[in-house]
């Protein structure tokens, strides 16, 4: 079984279901109310446990009831908790997801416990980082953390997979040449590269300025129409989305990037076969509401 440490956030998710976004200004009802797992790094965790593979996970959460929660969601998972670091001092973090009638989506973050995982406390792990297969990360802890935890699975042969989300403008060019398989969406690759995101050979350009900062892999999803992949070798290719009706996006992103990780070859030799399962799964997660209750287990993932 694939073993997959995830270095990343643990969030709980606030749902509040409002027809439209509101004006400046505005005063409105929500038409519903709801609260759910969530966090880049968790989701993507559970998503990892999901497709099959041993999942472990390094974050921080407060000493609060937010805590209990998430420490109840991930025992249901079965997810490795042994370095999900409790913190006193600190609140869990927390997001507010506006989700309208169309399911379009707008988040509020607010980082907490995230923001508070230190270089020092991943050299605590670096043993366990040396065993795993792969190793992933996104942008909800500090970039230093990151980059101290890729320095490490480097050093032991570890691959390393970047979800550059959310975007952030300044990203160190240490941590980007640090990845194997960088996998932003147009949004992020467009604001590391300088490239505008349109089609299969604007795909491309920003895949070579990537292949260009030291990543030998790029994955490059585009929502609803799909994902392209590019080898610094010369070879890529553009995997469909499949078609269903989206009621919450939420995740989607998680999904895709977890069941990648727990199905990608480490010569990635499979990375097509890789990605339609990633996306089958993502196709399954926009269905229904909320972050980690819609991420599907293996054996919904028919085609
Ligand atoms: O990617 C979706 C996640 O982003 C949500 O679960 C929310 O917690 C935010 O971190």
């Amino acid at each position: 079984m694939k073993k997959i440490v995830v270095l990343g956030s643990t969030n709980v998710d606030t749902i509040l279901n409002i027809e439209r976004l509101p004006l400046p200004g505005e005063t409105m009802a929500m038409t519903d109310r709801s609260v759910a797992g969530g966090g880049k790094g968790a989701n993507q965790a559970i998503a990892a446990v999901r497709a099959g593979a041993e999942a472990s996970f390094i974050s921080k959460v407060g000493g609060d009831h937010a805590a209990d929660f998430m420490f109840e969601t991930f025992k249901k998972d079965g997810l490795n908790m042994e370095h999900v670091i409790v913190d006193e001092n600190v609140g869990t973090g927390k997001a507010y997801i506006l989700l309208d009638e169309n399911g379009q989506n707008s988040i509020l973050v607010y980082g907490g416990a995230n923001q508070a995982i230190t270089p020092a406390e991943i050299d605590d792990t670096k043993d366990f980082i040396a065993e795993a297969d792969c190793i992933i990360a996104q942008f909800e802890v500090p970039l230093e953390t990151i980059t101290e935890a890729f320095k490490i699975a480097k050093d032991n042969g570890v691959v390393t997979i970047l979800n550059p989300a959310p975007a952030k403008k300044e990203i160190p060019a240490e941590l980007i040449a640090l990845s194997d398989v960088i996998a932003p969406n147009e949004t992020e690759a467009e604001i590391i590269t300088g490239v505008k995101v349109e089609d299969e050979a604007s795909m491309q350009k920003a895949a070579d300025a990537l292949h260009e900062m030291g990543v030998g892999t790029v994955v490059i999803t585009v929502g609803d129409k799909g994902s392209f992949y590019s080898f610094k070798d010369g070879k890529s290719g553009f995997v469909d989305a499949f078609k269903v009706k989206a009621v919450d996006t939420t995740a989607a992103g998680d999904t895709f990037i977890g069941y990648l990780s727990a199905n990608l070859e480490k010569d990635m030799s499979n990375i097509e076969e890789a990605m339609k399962i990633a996306s089958k799964a993502s196709s399954i997660t926009v269905q229904e509401q909320g972050a980690q209750n819609s991420i599907p287990h293996k054996s919904k993932i028919n085609f």
